[in-house]
């Protein structure tokens, strides 16, 4: 599998999302980043299922839809509504993570669960044969511009083994401080899901900005060997 990029419109100008949308799709984005937080999981309030809808409507690549949220189970089927094709939950706030998850494969959409940097890659162990894709936490969720956690790359290298040895080739995604410098220590650690909001965003060509992490990300995939 290659890389996919996914630009994170948290740090696009929320007047002009269309044209965000469509500045990082000539760049050649794979998936839209659609960060959810409610004033409650996290710090922050961003948006809701009404700007997913109207994404759906103009993006062309799939809506990747991460629910910083305190109770998930109340607005999967709104947000599986509105148009988003990935929807990924917060294992610190599921008890019941399992019927969760299955609650979002049975609405069509791809169902990833997201490890905060404090919470074990072993939480998800009793999960791994389940979910569609997980995502490490590589900042605290709330922001937009935080730094790079280090120990997030060798979490991605746990989590990469806790799937394969659940016999599940699903990919890890990685989400916070992503930039030219680290992408393609993340990307060789085995991220093949990219997040990156003000790497992208918060530079004077969007599209560019795309264009280079993608060419990064694509550089930095180890060679599969070719049996002779
Ligand atoms: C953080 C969000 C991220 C954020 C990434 O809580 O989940 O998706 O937008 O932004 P950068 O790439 O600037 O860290
Ligand atoms: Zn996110």
């Amino acid at each position: 599998m290659s890389v996919l990029i996914a630009p994170s419109i948290l740090s696009a100008d929320f007047a002009g999302l269309g044209d965000a949308v469509a500045r990082v799709e000539r760049g050649g984005a794979d998936l839209i980043h659609v960060d959810v937080m409610d004033g409650h999981f996290v710090p922050n309030i961003t948006i809701g299922v009404p700007v997913v809808k109207s994404l759906r409507r103009i993006a062309t690549v799939p809506l990747d839809v991460h629910l910083m949220i305190e109770d998930p189970d109340r607005y999967i089927e709104a947000f599986a509504d509105a148009g988003a094709a990935m929807m990924s939950v917060h294992v610190e706030v599921l008890p019941h993570l399992h019927r969760t998850v299955h609650a979002i494969k049975a609405l069509g959409v791809k169902a990833g669960v997201v490890l905060n940097p404090a919470t074990p890659a072993a939480t998800i162990q009793d999960i791994a044969a389940d979910v569609d894709y997980v995502l490490v936490m590589s900042v605290n969720p709330g922001f937009g511009g935080q730094t790079f956690i280090p120990r997030s790359e060798s979490k991605v290298r746990e989590v990469r083994a806790l799937l394969d040895g659940a016999g599940n080739g699903a990919p890890v995604e990685i989400d916070g401080g992503i930039d030219l410098h680290n992408i393609s220590r993340v990307v060789a650690a085995g991220a093949r899901m990219v997040v990156a909001g003000s790497a992208v965003f918060n530079t004077p060509d969007p599209e560019r900005a795309v264009r280079e992490l993608k060419a990064a990300a694509l550089a930095a995939v180890p060679p599969v060997a070719v049996p002779r």
